[in-house]
C-alpha cells in the first residue's frame, strides 16, 4: 500500500462531497493529499509532510488529534461494546450525556436531547420536530419556515430547503420545505403578517454564518430576533453545528446574547471531532406537544442514533473542555488570531476584508481594485493549495480564505498558521503593499 495505490483506487471508485469529479480523476489542480495520520493540531500525509489543520477537518476538530484522554475514552467503550440500537433500549454513555448537555443551560430551558448524526440531521430533527409540534398543538397553518439568505443549514432535503445558497439547492427548491428568505432584522420586520402567521420557527447560524464566507451577524442581533420570535409566537432554531462548542469563545454562540433558543441543533465539534454524532436540544414545552393519547410520537431515527461509541466521545470532550480549562485559554489566542488577520490585511492590498468571530476567521481576497476576482480563477483555491507548500491545510470558501483551527492550538502553532498564509498570499499574488 502507497501513494499512488491509494490514489488510484481513490479516482477509481471514491465519489468526493462537493467536488468537480472529472478535475479530481486528472489530478486537477493538485492530485489529493492522503492524510494518515494527526498528533494535536497536525495531520501529516503519506508521504511524511506534516501540515497545521488550519480547517479542524472541516470544521470538527476541538482538542486536537489523538488527544490521549479522548482515544483513551473511545477505547475504553470500545472494550465495552461499540454500538447498541436505542429505539427501545436505553444506553449508558446516551444517558451521561444528555444529563451533561441539559446541564449546561439553565434549569428548565433545553431539557431534553435528541440523537441523531450530523449537521443536517440535526437540523431535519429541529424542522421536523417543529412542524410536528404545530401540527399537535391546534396550529395547523404555521408549517413554514423563515431563514436568512446565504445561509447554510446541511444537505439533506430538509435541512437544504432552509439554506440560502443557490449553488447548492437551486434545482431542488420546489421539492423543499416552503420557506421565506431575509437578509437580516429589518428585511424580517418587514414581512408581510400573512407570512408571519404561517410560520412555525425562524433558524439561524447565531453569531456568524460560516458557509457565507464567515460573516459575523451585528453584536445585539441575536437578542433581537429571540424578541421579535416571542412576540409574533414563532419559534426559534438556532443551528450550532458549527458555532457550538467552544468556536465563538464561549461554550455555545447563544450564550453570548443570552439567549436560550427552542431548538438547539449541534454536532461537527460535539464529539471533539472524532466520531459523526449530533443533538437537537429542546425546551420542556416543546417535548411535552408530543406526549399524550394518539400518534404523538416523534416518528423519526436512525440505526446509529445515541451511538455509545459517539456518545463516550462526546463525553470525553466534555472532559477535556473542564481538565485543560479551554475556554479560559480562548480569549489569548482570539487576540493573536485578531493579529494575525491585521497584519495580513496592512501588509496585502488583495486582503479586502478580515472578519472573524471567536476563533474563527475569513480572509477574503479581491483585486487592489476592490473588485472581485473572476470566479473562474478560483483565486481563493489557489492560494489554499499553495498554504500546504508552507505546511498549513486549510479550504477557501470562494475567494475568502478560512481560519478555523482546533481550539487546542498554541501560540506558536498561531505563528506558524500566519506565517504559511503570508507566504502562499505572497506566492500567488506577488503584491506587498
Ligand atoms: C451551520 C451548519 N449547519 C449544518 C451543517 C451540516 O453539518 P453536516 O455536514 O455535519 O451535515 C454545517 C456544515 O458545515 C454547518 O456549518
Amino acid at each position: 500500500m502507497n501513494t499512488e495505490y491509494w490514489i488510484a483506487a481513490d479516482k477509481k471508485h471514491c465519489w468526493h462531497p462537493f467536488t468537480r469529479q472529472d478535475e479530481w480523476a486528472a489530478g486537477q489542480p493538485a492530485d489529493p493529499l492522503v492524510l494518515v495520520s494527526g498528533e494535536g493540531v497536525w495531520l501529516t500525509d503519506s508521504e511524511g509532510r506534516r501540515y497545521i489543520d488550519g480547517n479542524a477537518s472541516i470544521w470538527t476538530n476541538v482538542h486536537g488529534h489523538n488527544h490521549p484522554v479522548m482515544n483513551a475514552a473511545i477505547t475504553e467503550q470500545l472494550g465495552k461494546v461499540a454500538h447498541t440500537s436505542y429505539l427501545g433500549f436505553a444506553n449508558p454513555r446516551a444517558s451521561e450525556l444528555a444529563q451533561r448537555l441539559c446541564a449546561l443551560f439553565p434549569p428548565q430551558s433545553l431539557e431534553r436531547v435528541f440523537f441523531s448524526d450530523d449537521g443536517s440531521t440535526a437540523v431535519e430533527c429541529a424542522v421536523k420536530m417543529a412542524i410536528q409540534y404545530r401540527l399537535q398543538t391546534g396550529d395547523e397553518n404555521r408549517t413554514e419556515f423563515i431563514a436568512f439568505d446565504q445561509s447554510y443549514h446541511g444537505d439533506t432535503m430538509g435541512a437544504a430547503s432552509l439554506g440560502g445558497v443557490g449553488a447548492f439547492f437551486d434545482r431542488f427548491r420546489k421539492f423543499g420545505f416552503p420557506v421565506s428568505h431575509v437578509t437580516g432584522m429589518a428585511d424580517l420586520m418587514a414581512l408581510d403578517e400573512s407570512v408571519i402567521a404561517r410560520t412555525a420557527a425562524v433558524i439561524i447560524e447565531p453569531l456568524v454564518q460560516g458557509v457565507n464566507q464567515i460573516h459575523p451577524w451585528p453584536e445585539g442581533m441575536l437578542r433581537q430576533l429571540r424578541q421579535w420570535c416571542d412576540a409574533h409566537g414563532v419559534h426559534l432554531i438556532l443551528d450550532e453545528v458549527m458555532t457550538g462548542f467552544g468556536r465563538t469563545g464561549s461554550m455555545f454562540a447563544c450564550q453570548r446574547e443570552n439567549v436560550i433558543p427552542d431548538f438547539l441543533c449541534l454536532a461537527k465539534g460535539l464529539t471533539g471531532g472524532y466520531l459523526p454524532m449530533a443533538a437537537t436540544m429542546v425546551k420542556g414545552e416543546v417535548y411535552d406537544a408530543f406526549l399524550g393519547a394518539g400518534e404523538r410520537a416523534f416518528y423519526y431515527g436512525h440505526s446509529y442514533t445515541a451511538s455509545q461509541l459517539g456518545c463516550a466521545a462526546a463525553l470525553a470532550s466534555l472532559d477535556v473542555f473542564e481538565q485543560e480549562e479551554t475556554l479560559a485559554g480562548l480569549p489569548v489566542k482570539v487576540k493573536l488570531l485578531e493579529k494575525g488577520l491585521a497584519d495580513l490585511a496592512a501588509k496585502y492590498e488583495v486582503v479586502h476584508e478580515v472578519r472573524q468571530c471567536g476563533m474563527v476567521a475569513g480572509i477574503e481576497l479581491r483585486r487592489e481594485s476592490g473588485e472581485k476576482f473572476p470566479l473562474e480563477d478560483r483565486t481563493g483555491e489557489r492560494v489554499s493549495l499553495l498554504a500546504r507548500r508552507h505546511g498549513l491545510l486549510t479550504r477557501s470558501i470562494l475567494d475568502t480564505l478560512v481560519v478555523l483551527p482546533p481550539l487546542s492550538i498554541r501560540a506558536d502553532e498561531i505563528a506558524h498558521l500566519f506565517q504559511a498564509l503570508d507566504a502562499a498570499i505572497r506566492d500567488n499574488l506577488n503584491h506587498v503593499r
